[in-house]
């Protein structure tokens, strides 16, 4: 596996793999790697010729009072994961090489980025769209493939890779799931012993609405209301539940069918998402 920590060296390698006609898939990440990311890793390379996964906490997308500098960083544990899938380049640069200088561009898709979690995390998803640009520009890969456990995320980015006209193809790769349905995330470390025990309840109070829009209910407040009863009975302060529209995540309407129930909501000092899109049929 070749690893680059400078932008020159990386660009100057993935050229070669284009000049030469291979295809490049791409995996960005924040490293602290699980079985999640490894999804998104065998999707890459059974999608393209060479797997690139990049390894950079970004501190764009972190506010003031967030987890950047204990957010968990676990690079030997990371490249063993990475050299056992096969991947051909790990792409690992310093904050500096990122952002020699306070960057005067910012890049974002402005509806969409101040809803749901940007709404509680202001600048956050243009932190996220900015490394994004830096790194699509870096290494212009063929294929993205990125997480549905952040689905604002995907969305936002899907959005801006229209709107800037990237000549990169979008893949999703479905939520990673412990085995009593709790999503897979680097933050749930942070999780206490019993914090961990409620944690699941989440992912059931999104199965137990979809399942009830499945069954014909249509009173969706109601719906929304009971299970957000459930959560704060259970310990968590939740900052929002909502059943959107899966294309551009706005409130959903009775005669949409294309549906997900989005969720963000904090257990002690950690901040869960998840989400679970379906269809209604109408
Ligand atoms: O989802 C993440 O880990 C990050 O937001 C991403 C996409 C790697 C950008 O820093």
């Amino acid at each position: 596996m070749h690893t680059f920590k400078q932008i020159e060296s990386v660009r100057e390698c993935t050229r070669k793999w284009r000049q030469s006609g291979q295809r490049i898939a791409f995996v960005p990440t924040m490293g602290n790697l699980h079985f999640g990311h490894m999804q998104l890793v065998s999707a890459a390379r059974k999608l393209a010729d060479k797997t690139v996964v990049s390894i950079f906490v970004n501190p764009a997308q972190f506010g003031p009072n967030e987890d950047y500098l204990s957010y968990p960083r676990t690079e030997s544990q990371d490249r063993n994961m990475l050299l056992e899938h096969d991947v051909d380049l790990l792409f690992m640069p310093s904050p500096h090489e990122m952002y020699p200088q306070l960057s005067q561009t910012s890049v974002s898709v402005k509806n969409l980025s101040k809803l749901l979690c940007g709404a509680n995390r202001p600048g956050h998803f243009d932190g996220v769209t900015l490394i994004i640009c830096k790194l699509l520009n870096i290494l212009q890969p063929d294929i993205l493939l990125l997480g549905e456990k952040d689905r604002q995320q995907l969305t936002i980015i899907r959005e801006m890779i229209v709107d800037l006209n990237y000549d990169v193809e979008v893949q999703s790769v479905a939520t990673a799931r412990e085995a009593d349905g709790l999503a897979i995330s680097s933050r749930n470390s942070y999780l206490t012993m019993q914090e961990r025990r409620i944690a699941p309840q989440l992912f059931a109070s999104l199965c137990a609405v979809r399942d009830a829009i499945i069954s014909g209910n249509t009173n969706y407040n109601i719906l929304i209301e009971e299970q957000m009863h459930i959560l704060h009975d259970a310990g968590f302060r939740v900052d929002y539940l909502k059943i959107c529209r899966s294309l551009d995540l706005l409130d959903a309407e009775q005669q949409d069918s294309d549906l997900a129930i989005i969720a963000a909501a904090t257990l002690g000092k950690t901040r869960l998402i998840d989400n679970v899109r379906f269809q209604k049929i109408t």
